[in-house]
Protein backbone atom coordinates (compact mmCIF):
# COMPACT_ATOMS: atom_id res chain seq x y z
CA UNK A 1 0.00 0.00 0.00
CA UNK A 2 1.54 3.29 -0.96
CA UNK A 3 2.40 4.95 1.97
CA UNK A 4 2.24 8.52 1.30
CA UNK A 5 -1.71 8.27 0.69
CA UNK A 6 -3.20 10.63 2.25
CA UNK A 7 -6.70 8.70 3.63
CA UNK A 8 -8.06 11.36 6.35
CA UNK A 9 -11.40 12.92 5.84
CA UNK A 10 -14.96 11.23 7.44
CA UNK A 11 -17.37 12.56 5.04
CA UNK A 12 -21.13 12.84 6.16
CA UNK A 13 -23.36 10.88 4.07
CA UNK A 14 -26.79 13.42 3.80
CA UNK A 15 -30.18 11.82 3.43
CA UNK A 16 -30.68 11.68 0.22
CA UNK A 17 -33.33 10.13 -2.16
CA UNK A 18 -32.22 6.15 -3.16
CA UNK A 19 -30.89 5.76 0.29
CA UNK A 20 -32.00 2.60 2.45
CA UNK A 21 -34.12 3.16 5.85
CA UNK A 22 -30.90 2.60 8.02
CA UNK A 23 -29.73 6.19 6.48
CA UNK A 24 -32.89 7.56 6.41
CA UNK A 25 -32.96 7.78 10.63
CA UNK A 26 -29.35 8.24 10.30
CA UNK A 27 -27.98 11.45 8.57
CA UNK A 28 -24.62 11.38 10.53
CA UNK A 29 -23.49 8.38 9.15
CA UNK A 30 -20.20 8.50 7.68
CA UNK A 31 -17.57 6.94 5.46
CA UNK A 32 -14.31 7.25 6.24
CA UNK A 33 -11.70 6.64 2.97
CA UNK A 34 -9.70 4.02 4.80
CA UNK A 35 -12.70 2.03 5.61
CA UNK A 36 -13.38 2.06 1.30
CA UNK A 37 -9.85 1.21 0.69
CA UNK A 38 -9.72 -1.47 3.35
CA UNK A 39 -12.87 -3.02 1.21
CA UNK A 40 -11.74 -3.00 -1.77
CA UNK A 41 -8.53 -4.80 -0.86
CA UNK A 42 -10.40 -7.64 1.48
CA UNK A 43 -12.60 -8.12 -1.23
CA UNK A 44 -10.57 -8.41 -4.22
CA UNK A 45 -11.41 -5.03 -6.32
CA UNK A 46 -8.70 -3.25 -5.92
CA UNK A 47 -4.55 -3.78 -5.05
CA UNK A 48 -1.19 -1.76 -4.74
CA UNK A 49 0.43 -2.47 -8.08
CA UNK A 50 3.54 -4.55 -7.64
CA UNK A 51 2.35 -5.01 -3.78
CA UNK A 52 4.90 -7.68 -2.96
CA UNK A 53 7.45 -5.35 -4.27
CA UNK A 54 6.64 -2.43 -1.38
CA UNK A 55 4.43 -1.04 -4.51
CA UNK A 56 4.66 1.44 -7.00
CA UNK A 57 3.06 5.24 -6.08
CA UNK A 58 0.79 5.90 -8.68
CA UNK A 59 0.13 2.72 -9.74
CA UNK A 60 -2.82 -0.22 -8.89
CA UNK A 61 -4.58 -3.57 -9.55
CA UNK A 62 -8.08 -4.26 -9.89
CA UNK A 63 -8.91 -8.15 -8.57
CA UNK A 64 -11.22 -10.13 -10.02
CA UNK A 65 -14.27 -8.31 -8.94
CA UNK A 66 -12.85 -5.03 -9.97
CA UNK A 67 -12.11 -5.51 -12.91
CA UNK A 68 -16.14 -6.84 -13.40
CA UNK A 69 -17.47 -3.49 -11.68
CA UNK A 70 -14.83 -1.35 -14.09
CA UNK A 71 -15.97 -3.85 -17.01
CA UNK A 72 -19.47 -2.69 -16.10
CA UNK A 73 -18.94 0.67 -16.09
CA UNK A 74 -16.89 0.95 -19.11
CA UNK A 75 -19.73 -1.17 -21.00
CA UNK A 76 -22.81 1.27 -19.71
CA UNK A 77 -20.97 4.09 -20.66
CA UNK A 78 -20.19 2.29 -24.32
CA UNK A 79 -23.94 1.38 -24.67
CA UNK A 80 -25.34 4.49 -23.60
CA UNK A 81 -22.96 6.42 -26.10
CA UNK A 82 -21.92 3.73 -28.94
CA UNK A 83 -24.40 1.71 -29.47
CA UNK A 84 -27.34 3.02 -28.30
CA UNK A 85 -26.76 7.09 -27.79
CA UNK A 86 -28.97 9.50 -26.36
CA UNK A 87 -31.44 11.04 -28.72
CA UNK A 88 -30.49 14.60 -29.49
CA UNK A 89 -32.68 17.86 -28.80
CA UNK A 90 -34.79 17.36 -31.79
CA UNK A 91 -35.76 14.10 -30.54
CA UNK A 92 -33.93 11.93 -33.28
CA UNK A 93 -31.05 9.45 -32.10
CA UNK A 94 -27.40 10.77 -32.28
CA UNK A 95 -24.95 9.38 -34.46
CA UNK A 96 -21.61 8.34 -32.87
CA UNK A 97 -18.46 5.73 -33.72
CA UNK A 98 -16.33 4.44 -31.07
CA UNK A 99 -12.79 3.85 -32.01
CA UNK A 100 -9.80 2.00 -30.42
CA UNK A 101 -6.42 3.90 -31.95
CA UNK A 102 -2.79 3.32 -30.60
CA UNK A 103 -1.39 4.72 -27.09
CA UNK A 104 1.70 5.37 -29.00
CA UNK A 105 1.26 7.65 -31.86
CA UNK A 106 3.89 9.47 -33.64
CA UNK A 107 5.39 12.20 -31.80
CA UNK A 108 5.04 14.94 -33.71
CA UNK A 109 0.85 14.72 -32.85
CA UNK A 110 1.67 15.16 -28.98
CA UNK A 111 3.54 18.52 -30.23
CA UNK A 112 0.63 19.62 -32.46
CA UNK A 113 -1.83 19.02 -29.72
CA UNK A 114 0.68 21.09 -26.99
CA UNK A 115 1.07 18.43 -24.95
CA UNK A 116 4.96 18.20 -25.57
CA UNK A 117 5.69 22.40 -24.81
CA UNK A 118 2.10 22.86 -22.76
CA UNK A 119 1.19 20.18 -20.68
CA UNK A 120 2.73 20.44 -17.30
CA UNK A 121 1.84 21.10 -14.07
CA UNK A 122 3.70 23.59 -11.43
CA UNK A 123 5.61 21.45 -8.71
CA UNK A 124 7.39 22.78 -5.23
CA UNK A 125 9.50 20.80 -3.90
CA UNK A 126 10.60 20.67 0.02
CA UNK A 127 14.41 20.55 0.74
CA UNK A 128 13.74 19.20 4.10
CA UNK A 129 11.37 16.28 3.51
CA UNK A 130 12.47 15.59 0.10
CA UNK A 131 8.58 15.60 -1.25
CA UNK A 132 7.47 16.96 -4.09
CA UNK A 133 3.84 18.70 -4.18
CA UNK A 134 1.49 20.12 -6.69
CA UNK A 135 1.84 23.77 -6.08
CA UNK A 136 -2.30 24.19 -6.93
CA UNK A 137 -2.86 21.40 -4.47
CA UNK A 138 -1.23 23.32 -1.73
CA UNK A 139 -2.69 25.46 0.14
CA UNK A 140 -1.15 27.89 3.59
CA UNK A 141 -2.87 29.38 6.32
CA UNK A 142 -1.19 32.88 6.98
CA UNK A 143 -2.00 35.07 9.88
CA UNK A 144 -4.29 37.78 9.59
CA UNK A 145 -2.63 40.56 11.19
CA UNK A 146 1.34 39.55 12.20
CA UNK A 147 3.17 39.11 9.58
CA UNK A 148 5.98 37.54 11.67
CA UNK A 149 4.28 34.26 12.27
CA UNK A 150 5.21 31.30 10.16
CA UNK A 151 3.01 30.22 7.62
CA UNK A 152 1.24 26.31 7.45
CA UNK A 153 1.45 24.64 4.42
CA UNK A 154 -1.01 21.98 4.05
CA UNK A 155 -2.51 20.29 0.84
CA UNK A 156 -5.75 20.56 -0.36
CA UNK A 157 -8.41 18.87 1.85
CA UNK A 158 -5.67 18.33 5.03
CA UNK A 159 -6.96 22.00 6.59
CA UNK A 160 -7.21 19.83 9.65
CA UNK A 161 -3.72 19.03 10.38
CA UNK A 162 -2.10 22.56 9.48
CA UNK A 163 -4.72 23.75 11.59
CA UNK A 164 -3.65 21.77 14.85
CA UNK A 165 0.12 23.35 13.94
CA UNK A 166 -1.31 26.93 13.76
CA UNK A 167 -3.63 26.78 17.10
CA UNK A 168 0.07 26.07 18.75
CA UNK A 169 1.44 29.68 18.06
CA UNK A 170 1.80 32.01 21.10
CA UNK A 171 -0.07 35.28 20.97
CA UNK A 172 -2.74 34.35 18.32
CA UNK A 173 -6.01 32.03 17.74
CA UNK A 174 -6.44 29.87 14.80
CA UNK A 175 -9.70 32.26 13.76
CA UNK A 176 -7.23 34.56 13.16
CA UNK A 177 -5.08 32.30 10.44
CA UNK A 178 -6.53 32.76 6.87
CA UNK A 179 -6.80 29.94 4.16
CA UNK A 180 -5.02 30.67 0.97
CA UNK A 181 -3.71 28.87 -2.29
CA UNK A 182 0.36 28.93 -2.10
CA UNK A 183 0.36 30.95 -5.25
CA UNK A 184 -1.17 33.63 -3.17
CA UNK A 185 2.05 33.87 -0.90
CA UNK A 186 5.31 33.16 -3.38
CA UNK A 187 7.20 36.49 -2.70
CA UNK A 188 6.89 35.12 1.13
CA UNK A 189 8.00 31.47 0.89
CA UNK A 190 10.64 31.73 3.96
CA UNK A 191 8.04 32.13 6.04
CA UNK A 192 6.15 28.93 4.80
CA UNK A 193 6.55 25.65 6.37
CA UNK A 194 5.89 23.01 4.33
CA UNK A 195 2.92 20.36 4.89
CA UNK A 196 5.46 17.76 6.10
CA UNK A 197 8.35 20.17 6.95
CA UNK A 198 9.26 21.58 10.67
CA UNK A 199 10.93 24.89 9.65
CA UNK A 200 9.90 27.51 7.03
CA UNK A 201 11.65 28.41 3.82
CA UNK A 202 11.96 25.15 2.98
CA UNK A 203 10.03 25.05 -0.18
CA UNK A 204 11.41 25.86 -3.28
CA UNK A 205 9.48 28.22 -5.84
CA UNK A 206 7.19 26.69 -8.04
CA UNK A 207 8.74 24.84 -11.02
CA UNK A 208 7.27 23.39 -14.52
CA UNK A 209 6.77 19.81 -14.66
CA UNK A 210 5.82 17.84 -17.69
CA UNK A 211 3.08 14.98 -17.11
CA UNK A 212 4.26 12.98 -20.58
CA UNK A 213 5.73 9.49 -20.40
CA UNK A 214 8.57 9.03 -22.92
CA UNK A 215 9.41 6.13 -24.10
CA UNK A 216 11.50 4.70 -27.13
CA UNK A 217 10.65 3.43 -30.30
CA UNK A 218 13.14 0.89 -31.75
CA UNK A 219 16.81 -0.71 -31.19
CA UNK A 220 18.04 2.62 -30.89
CA UNK A 221 17.32 5.00 -28.31
CA UNK A 222 18.27 8.50 -28.82
CA UNK A 223 16.21 11.45 -29.53
CA UNK A 224 14.58 10.77 -32.77
CA UNK A 225 13.88 7.59 -31.80
CA UNK A 226 11.67 8.98 -28.38
CA UNK A 227 7.50 8.29 -28.13
CA UNK A 228 5.07 9.10 -25.70
CA UNK A 229 2.28 6.89 -23.85
CA UNK A 230 -1.15 9.17 -24.68
CA UNK A 231 -1.82 11.28 -21.75
CA UNK A 232 -5.63 11.10 -22.88
CA UNK A 233 -7.35 9.16 -25.67
CA UNK A 234 -8.92 11.95 -27.05
CA UNK A 235 -6.06 12.87 -29.83
CA UNK A 236 -6.34 9.29 -31.11
CA UNK A 237 -10.09 10.07 -32.48
CA UNK A 238 -8.76 13.67 -33.42
CA UNK A 239 -6.02 11.82 -35.49
CA UNK A 240 -8.91 9.22 -37.11
CA UNK A 241 -11.63 12.16 -37.85
CA UNK A 242 -10.52 12.04 -41.24
CA UNK A 243 -10.27 8.94 -41.63
CA UNK A 244 -14.09 8.31 -40.26
CA UNK A 245 -15.39 10.54 -42.25
CA UNK A 246 -13.83 9.30 -45.42
CA UNK A 247 -14.99 5.28 -44.69
CA UNK A 248 -18.55 5.62 -42.59
CA UNK A 249 -21.83 7.39 -43.68
CA UNK A 250 -20.91 10.14 -40.93
CA UNK A 251 -22.63 13.71 -41.36
CA UNK A 252 -21.77 16.45 -39.52
CA UNK A 253 -22.78 16.67 -35.99
CA UNK A 254 -22.00 13.73 -35.49
CA UNK A 255 -19.37 11.87 -32.62
CA UNK A 256 -16.40 9.35 -32.21
CA UNK A 257 -15.91 7.99 -29.12
CA UNK A 258 -12.92 5.80 -27.49
CA UNK A 259 -12.22 4.12 -23.94
CA UNK A 260 -8.42 3.37 -23.34
CA UNK A 261 -5.52 4.27 -20.61
CA UNK A 262 -3.99 7.23 -20.92
CA UNK A 263 -0.48 7.69 -18.66
CA UNK A 264 0.51 10.98 -16.65
CA UNK A 265 3.43 11.37 -14.48
CA UNK A 266 1.49 12.98 -12.18
CA UNK A 267 3.61 14.94 -9.57
CA UNK A 268 1.73 14.12 -7.01
CA UNK A 269 -0.56 10.53 -7.35
CA UNK A 270 -3.20 10.11 -4.51
CA UNK A 271 -6.26 9.57 -2.99
CA UNK A 272 -6.15 6.04 -3.67
CA UNK A 273 -7.20 5.14 -7.42
CA UNK A 274 -8.62 8.91 -7.72
CA UNK A 275 -4.90 10.66 -9.42
CA UNK A 276 -2.84 7.48 -10.60
CA UNK A 277 -0.47 7.50 -13.20
CA UNK A 278 -2.17 4.44 -15.13
CA UNK A 279 -5.86 5.25 -15.67
CA UNK A 280 -8.63 5.08 -17.57
CA UNK A 281 -10.68 7.75 -19.89
CA UNK A 282 -14.03 7.18 -21.59
CA UNK A 283 -14.20 10.57 -23.93
CA UNK A 284 -16.41 11.33 -26.53
CA UNK A 285 -15.45 14.05 -29.12
CA UNK A 286 -18.55 15.31 -30.80
CA UNK A 287 -17.88 17.62 -33.95
CA UNK A 288 -20.54 20.28 -34.91
CA UNK A 289 -21.02 23.58 -36.68
CA UNK A 290 -19.39 26.34 -34.84
CA UNK A 291 -22.70 28.18 -34.52
CA UNK A 292 -24.10 25.49 -32.80
CA UNK A 293 -21.69 24.69 -30.24
CA UNK A 294 -23.08 26.43 -27.31
CA UNK A 295 -26.11 24.12 -27.93
CA UNK A 296 -24.21 21.33 -28.07
CA UNK A 297 -22.44 22.12 -25.28
CA UNK A 298 -25.43 22.73 -23.32
CA UNK A 299 -26.95 19.10 -24.15
CA UNK A 300 -24.01 17.52 -23.43
CA UNK A 301 -23.66 19.08 -19.81
CA UNK A 302 -27.02 17.86 -18.84
CA UNK A 303 -26.94 14.36 -20.53
CA UNK A 304 -23.60 13.67 -18.52
CA UNK A 305 -24.80 14.52 -15.74
CA UNK A 306 -27.80 12.69 -16.05
CA UNK A 307 -25.60 9.53 -17.16
CA UNK A 308 -23.97 9.23 -13.93
CA UNK A 309 -27.38 9.47 -12.00
CA UNK A 310 -28.45 6.68 -13.86
CA UNK A 311 -25.40 4.46 -12.85
CA UNK A 312 -25.71 5.34 -9.38
CA UNK A 313 -24.49 8.66 -8.13
CA UNK A 314 -28.06 9.96 -7.37
CA UNK A 315 -27.19 11.68 -4.52
CA UNK A 316 -26.58 15.59 -4.09
CA UNK A 317 -23.05 14.22 -4.17
CA UNK A 318 -22.63 14.97 -7.44
CA UNK A 319 -22.61 18.26 -9.07
CA UNK A 320 -22.07 20.65 -12.17
CA UNK A 321 -19.07 23.11 -11.67
CA UNK A 322 -18.13 25.56 -14.33
CA UNK A 323 -14.06 26.20 -14.78
CA UNK A 324 -12.91 29.25 -13.48
CA UNK A 325 -10.85 31.54 -16.10
CA UNK A 326 -7.43 30.36 -14.54
CA UNK A 327 -8.40 26.92 -15.06
CA UNK A 328 -9.28 26.79 -18.50
CA UNK A 329 -6.87 24.18 -20.97
CA UNK A 330 -5.21 25.44 -23.68
CA UNK A 331 -7.81 24.20 -25.85
CA UNK A 332 -10.81 25.92 -24.07
CA UNK A 333 -9.63 29.58 -23.80
CA UNK A 334 -11.69 30.44 -26.91
CA UNK A 335 -14.86 28.60 -26.07
CA UNK A 336 -17.54 28.40 -23.98
CA UNK A 337 -15.21 26.83 -21.69
CA UNK A 338 -15.46 23.79 -19.65
CA UNK A 339 -18.10 22.34 -17.01
CA UNK A 340 -16.65 19.97 -14.66
CA UNK A 341 -18.93 17.23 -13.30
CA UNK A 342 -18.00 16.56 -9.63
CA UNK A 343 -18.40 14.26 -7.41
CA UNK A 344 -17.62 14.37 -3.40
CA UNK A 345 -15.27 11.85 -2.60
CA UNK A 346 -14.59 11.35 1.33
CA UNK A 347 -10.85 12.84 0.98
CA UNK A 348 -12.75 15.91 -1.22
CA UNK A 349 -15.28 16.55 1.29
CA UNK A 350 -16.78 19.00 2.00
CA UNK A 351 -15.46 19.62 -1.43
CA UNK A 352 -15.70 18.10 -4.80
CA UNK A 353 -13.55 16.22 -7.16
CA UNK A 354 -13.33 16.17 -10.75
CA UNK A 355 -15.23 12.97 -11.99
CA UNK A 356 -15.88 14.26 -15.87
CA UNK A 357 -15.16 17.12 -17.72
CA UNK A 358 -17.61 18.55 -20.89
CA UNK A 359 -15.28 20.96 -23.00
CA UNK A 360 -15.81 23.17 -25.89
CA UNK A 361 -12.20 22.46 -27.25
CA UNK A 362 -13.62 24.71 -30.47
CA UNK A 363 -11.58 23.53 -33.62
CA UNK A 364 -8.13 23.85 -31.88
CA UNK A 365 -7.29 20.39 -31.92
CA UNK A 366 -8.54 19.88 -35.70
CA UNK A 367 -6.67 23.03 -36.81
CA UNK A 368 -3.70 21.89 -35.20
CA UNK A 369 -3.29 18.97 -36.90
CA UNK A 370 -3.92 20.37 -40.19
CA UNK A 371 -1.40 22.52 -39.95
CA UNK A 372 1.12 20.58 -38.27
CA UNK A 373 0.84 17.39 -40.71
CA UNK A 374 -0.13 19.50 -43.53
CA UNK A 375 -3.62 17.59 -43.87
CA UNK A 376 -6.50 19.49 -45.02
CA UNK A 377 -9.19 18.08 -42.38
CA UNK A 378 -11.88 20.78 -42.92
CA UNK A 379 -15.74 19.65 -43.50
CA UNK A 380 -17.41 20.10 -47.03
CA UNK A 381 -20.95 20.42 -45.82
CA UNK A 382 -22.85 18.73 -49.57
CA UNK A 383 -26.35 20.54 -48.48
CA UNK A 384 -25.06 24.18 -47.56
CA UNK A 385 -21.69 23.43 -49.64
CA UNK A 386 -20.10 25.30 -46.82
CA UNK A 387 -16.69 24.22 -46.43
CA UNK A 388 -15.37 24.40 -42.77
CA UNK A 389 -13.45 22.90 -39.53
CA UNK A 390 -15.81 21.53 -37.28
CA UNK A 391 -15.94 22.74 -33.53
CA UNK A 392 -15.93 20.20 -30.69
CA UNK A 393 -17.94 19.31 -27.44
CA UNK A 394 -15.82 16.93 -25.75
CA UNK A 395 -17.29 14.95 -22.46
CA UNK A 396 -14.11 13.27 -21.13
CA UNK A 397 -14.76 11.07 -17.99
CA UNK A 398 -12.57 9.00 -15.86
CA UNK A 399 -13.37 5.10 -15.97
CA UNK A 400 -11.18 4.23 -13.39
CA UNK A 401 -11.82 7.71 -11.25
CA UNK A 402 -15.64 6.73 -12.06
CA UNK A 403 -15.27 3.53 -10.82
CA UNK A 404 -14.03 4.94 -7.32
CA UNK A 405 -16.94 7.06 -7.20
CA UNK A 406 -19.31 4.42 -7.34
CA UNK A 407 -17.43 2.55 -5.27
CA UNK A 408 -17.66 5.60 -2.92
CA UNK A 409 -21.49 6.99 -3.35
CA UNK A 410 -22.49 2.69 -2.38
CA UNK A 411 -20.38 2.02 0.52
CA UNK A 412 -23.46 1.62 3.22
CA UNK A 413 -22.87 1.34 6.84
CA UNK A 414 -25.67 -0.58 8.29
CA UNK A 415 -25.95 -2.96 11.40
CA UNK A 416 -26.68 -5.99 9.77
CA UNK A 417 -23.46 -8.62 10.14
CA UNK A 418 -21.08 -7.13 8.04
CA UNK A 419 -21.38 -3.78 8.94
CA UNK A 420 -21.25 -2.67 5.32
CA UNK A 421 -22.93 -3.34 1.87
CA UNK A 422 -22.18 -1.74 -1.58
CA UNK A 423 -25.28 -0.63 -2.48
CA UNK A 424 -24.02 -0.67 -6.09
CA UNK A 425 -26.85 0.07 -9.23
CA UNK A 426 -27.49 -3.66 -10.58
CA UNK A 427 -26.15 -3.09 -13.87
CA UNK A 428 -22.55 -2.15 -12.28
CA UNK A 429 -22.38 -4.16 -9.72
CA UNK A 430 -19.61 -6.88 -10.13
CA UNK A 431 -21.79 -10.31 -9.46
CA UNK A 432 -25.56 -9.99 -10.03
CA UNK A 433 -26.68 -12.81 -7.64
CA UNK A 434 -25.68 -15.78 -5.73
CA UNK A 435 -27.29 -19.32 -4.97
CA UNK A 436 -26.59 -21.43 -1.90
CA UNK A 437 -27.50 -24.29 -0.69
CA UNK A 438 -28.35 -24.11 2.80
CA UNK A 439 -26.92 -27.07 3.79
CA UNK A 440 -24.22 -29.78 1.62
CA UNK A 441 -26.99 -32.22 2.68
CA UNK A 442 -30.23 -33.72 1.26
CA UNK A 443 -29.82 -32.63 -2.23
CA UNK A 444 -29.95 -29.62 -1.53
CA UNK A 445 -26.11 -28.76 -3.65
CA UNK A 446 -27.43 -30.59 -6.14
CA UNK A 447 -30.76 -28.34 -6.97
CA UNK A 448 -28.28 -25.36 -6.05
CA UNK A 449 -25.24 -26.50 -8.74
CA UNK A 450 -28.75 -27.24 -11.59
CA UNK A 451 -30.04 -23.38 -11.12
CA UNK A 452 -26.41 -21.86 -11.06
CA UNK A 453 -25.90 -23.70 -14.52
CA UNK A 454 -29.49 -22.62 -15.89
CA UNK A 455 -28.94 -19.03 -15.08
CA UNK A 456 -24.47 -18.73 -15.29
CA UNK A 457 -24.72 -18.56 -19.03
CA UNK A 458 -27.37 -15.31 -18.78
CA UNK A 459 -25.82 -13.55 -15.75
CA UNK A 460 -22.73 -13.39 -13.58
CA UNK A 461 -23.51 -15.38 -10.66
CA UNK A 462 -22.04 -17.38 -8.06
CA UNK A 463 -22.99 -20.94 -6.41
CA UNK A 464 -21.27 -21.24 -2.87
CA UNK A 465 -21.33 -24.42 -0.72
CA UNK A 466 -19.23 -23.46 1.97
CA UNK A 467 -19.66 -21.73 5.17
CA UNK A 468 -22.86 -20.64 7.77
CA UNK A 469 -25.38 -19.03 5.56
CA UNK A 470 -24.87 -15.19 7.16
CA UNK A 471 -21.18 -15.24 6.36
CA UNK A 472 -22.28 -15.92 3.06
CA UNK A 473 -24.78 -13.42 2.77
CA UNK A 474 -22.19 -10.58 4.41
CA UNK A 475 -19.72 -11.48 1.35
CA UNK A 476 -22.20 -10.54 -1.25
CA UNK A 477 -23.74 -7.85 0.77
CA UNK A 478 -19.87 -6.53 0.88
CA UNK A 479 -19.28 -7.02 -2.69
CA UNK A 480 -22.68 -5.26 -3.44
CA UNK A 481 -24.68 -8.71 -4.57
CA UNK A 482 -28.05 -7.45 -5.33
CA UNK A 483 -30.03 -10.78 -5.00
CA UNK A 484 -29.62 -14.51 -3.17
CA UNK A 485 -30.86 -17.31 -3.52
CA UNK A 486 -31.13 -20.09 -0.74
CA UNK A 487 -31.94 -23.52 -1.31
CA UNK A 488 -33.47 -25.11 1.95
CA UNK A 489 -35.49 -27.68 3.47
CA UNK A 490 -38.79 -25.89 1.96
CA UNK A 491 -37.70 -26.24 -1.38
CA UNK A 492 -37.23 -30.07 -1.06
CA UNK A 493 -40.74 -30.20 -0.26
CA UNK A 494 -42.78 -27.05 -2.31
CA UNK A 495 -39.81 -26.19 -4.75
CA UNK A 496 -39.70 -22.83 -3.33
CA UNK A 497 -36.58 -21.28 -2.93
CA UNK A 498 -35.59 -17.69 -0.51
CA UNK A 499 -34.83 -14.96 -2.10
CA UNK A 500 -32.45 -12.56 0.01
CA UNK A 501 -32.29 -8.44 -1.09
CA UNK A 502 -29.37 -7.36 -0.46
CA UNK A 503 -30.32 -3.38 0.11
CA UNK A 504 -32.89 -4.17 2.67
CA UNK A 505 -31.84 -7.74 3.99
CA UNK A 506 -35.71 -8.43 3.69
CA UNK A 507 -36.24 -12.10 2.78
CA UNK A 508 -39.41 -13.66 0.52
CA UNK A 509 -40.28 -16.64 -1.06
CA UNK A 510 -40.25 -17.72 -4.85
CA UNK A 511 -40.91 -20.91 -7.13
CA UNK A 512 -37.80 -22.17 -7.88
CA UNK A 513 -38.74 -22.05 -11.56
CA UNK A 514 -39.78 -18.63 -11.23
CA UNK A 515 -35.42 -17.41 -10.50
CA UNK A 516 -35.10 -16.87 -14.20
CA UNK A 517 -38.10 -14.85 -14.58
CA UNK A 518 -37.19 -12.90 -11.33
CA UNK A 519 -33.59 -11.48 -12.60
CA UNK A 520 -34.78 -11.33 -16.40
CA UNK A 521 -37.09 -9.04 -14.79
CA UNK A 522 -34.75 -6.62 -12.66
CA UNK A 523 -31.61 -7.10 -14.46
CA UNK A 524 -32.85 -7.22 -18.07
N1 LIG B 1 -9.29 14.92 -23.20
C1 LIG B 1 -9.51 15.80 -22.12
C2 LIG B 1 -8.95 15.31 -20.88
O1 LIG B 1 -8.14 14.39 -20.86
P1 LIG B 1 -8.93 15.73 -18.32
O2 LIG B 1 -9.85 16.58 -17.48
O3 LIG B 1 -7.47 15.96 -18.17
O4 LIG B 1 -9.41 15.98 -19.81
C3 LIG B 1 -10.56 13.70 -18.22
O5 LIG B 1 -9.26 14.19 -18.06
C4 LIG B 1 -10.92 12.82 -17.04
O6 LIG B 1 -9.92 11.80 -16.88
C5 LIG B 1 -10.93 13.54 -15.70
O7 LIG B 1 -12.19 14.17 -15.48
C6 LIG B 1 -10.70 12.41 -14.71
O8 LIG B 1 -11.91 11.72 -14.44
C7 LIG B 1 -9.79 11.49 -15.50
N2 LIG B 1 -8.39 11.68 -15.06
C8 LIG B 1 -7.55 12.67 -15.44
N3 LIG B 1 -6.35 12.51 -14.85
C9 LIG B 1 -6.44 11.40 -14.08
C10 LIG B 1 -5.54 10.70 -13.22
N4 LIG B 1 -4.29 11.10 -13.06
N5 LIG B 1 -5.98 9.59 -12.58
C11 LIG B 1 -7.25 9.14 -12.75
N6 LIG B 1 -8.14 9.75 -13.55
C12 LIG B 1 -7.75 10.87 -14.21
Amino acid sequence: MDASMPIRSRFAVLCLPGRTAAHEKDVHVTVAMDDVVALCKRRGFIFPASEIYQGINGFWDYGPLGVELKNNLRDAWWNDMVRCPPDGPDGHPLSIVGLDSSIIQNPKAWVASGHVGGFNDPMVDCRETKARYRADHVHVLRHNANPAFPMFAFMEGDIENARKKAAKVKGASVEEFEDLPLSAVLSELARVIGPDASKPGSLTEPRQFNLMFKTYVGAIQDEDSVAYLRPETAQGIFLNYKNVLDTMRVKVPFGIAQIGKAFRNEVTPRNFIFRSREFEQMEMEWFCHPSEAKKWHTFWCSERGKWWQSVGLTSDNLKLRPHDKDELSHYAKDGEGTFDIEYRFPFTAPGFGELEGVSHRVDYDLRQHQEHARVKLAYFDQDSRESYLPHVIEPAAGLTRGALALICESYTEDDRPSKVFLKLHPRIAPIKAAIFPLVQKEGMPEIADKLYSELRRKYVMQCDHKQAIGKRYARMDEIGTPYCFTIDGDTLTDQTVTVRHRDTAAQERIALDKVGAFLAERLG
